[in-house]
């Protein structure tokens, strides 16, 4: 089996993380979206709620497990076999960062990073910016699944009470 990983935040998963989760499962036979859990970032979605919304929007690809991860990446993909971390990169912003973590988790147990262009389309997108200006009452529909839209919608509201 190839296995390759895609790490994350997911609060909440967005169409960008979604674009290179679908593009990865094309290529590999079995893909594992890591919900890194930093417990010095409080989320506005529970690590439960994030893993609810990846297995039910990436459900009809049919090769994504999806399992939440505290700890470093590398330990992640040793216990699993895993050799590939892939990361979509949205701009050359990213690759300074991106670069810093590909080559220490080579450097720490040999583990490869494999970097896909995001789609134009999101190349602006990340969960922070979605949050944000969907707190202040911009439309951000186009950039989220549906289920995940809804959900985000309701969050901001419970929030407000
Ligand atoms: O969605 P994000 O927040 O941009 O994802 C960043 C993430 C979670 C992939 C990165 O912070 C990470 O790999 N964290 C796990 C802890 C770790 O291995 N740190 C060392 C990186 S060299």
């Amino acid at each position: 089996m190839r296995r390759a990983v895609c790490p994350g935040s997911f609060d909440p998963i967005t169409n960008g993380h979604l674009d290179i989760i679908e593009r990865a499962s094309k290529l590999y036979d079995v893909v594992h979206v890591a919900v890194l859990i930093n417990k010095n970032k409080q989320g506005m979605f529970s690590i439960d709620e994030r893993i609810e919304l990846i297995e039910q929007t990436t459900a009809q690809l049919g090769n994504i497990e999806v399992e939440s991860h505290t700890g470093l990446l590398v330990d992640f993909c040793r216990d699993r076999g895993i050799p590939a971390i892939i990361k979509g990169l949205r701009a050359v912003s990213d690759f300074d960062y991106e670069l810093q973590m590909a080559q220490m988790n080579h450097g720490l147990t040999g583990v490869e990073t494999l970097f896909v262009p995001t789609s134009p389309t999101y190349s602006f997108l990340s969960s922070t910016l979605v949050k944000e200006v969907a707190s202040l009452g911009g439309d951000v529909s186009h950039l989220l699944p549906e289920v995940v839209h809804g959900r985000l919608v309701e969050r901001i509201a419970e929030l407000r009470r």
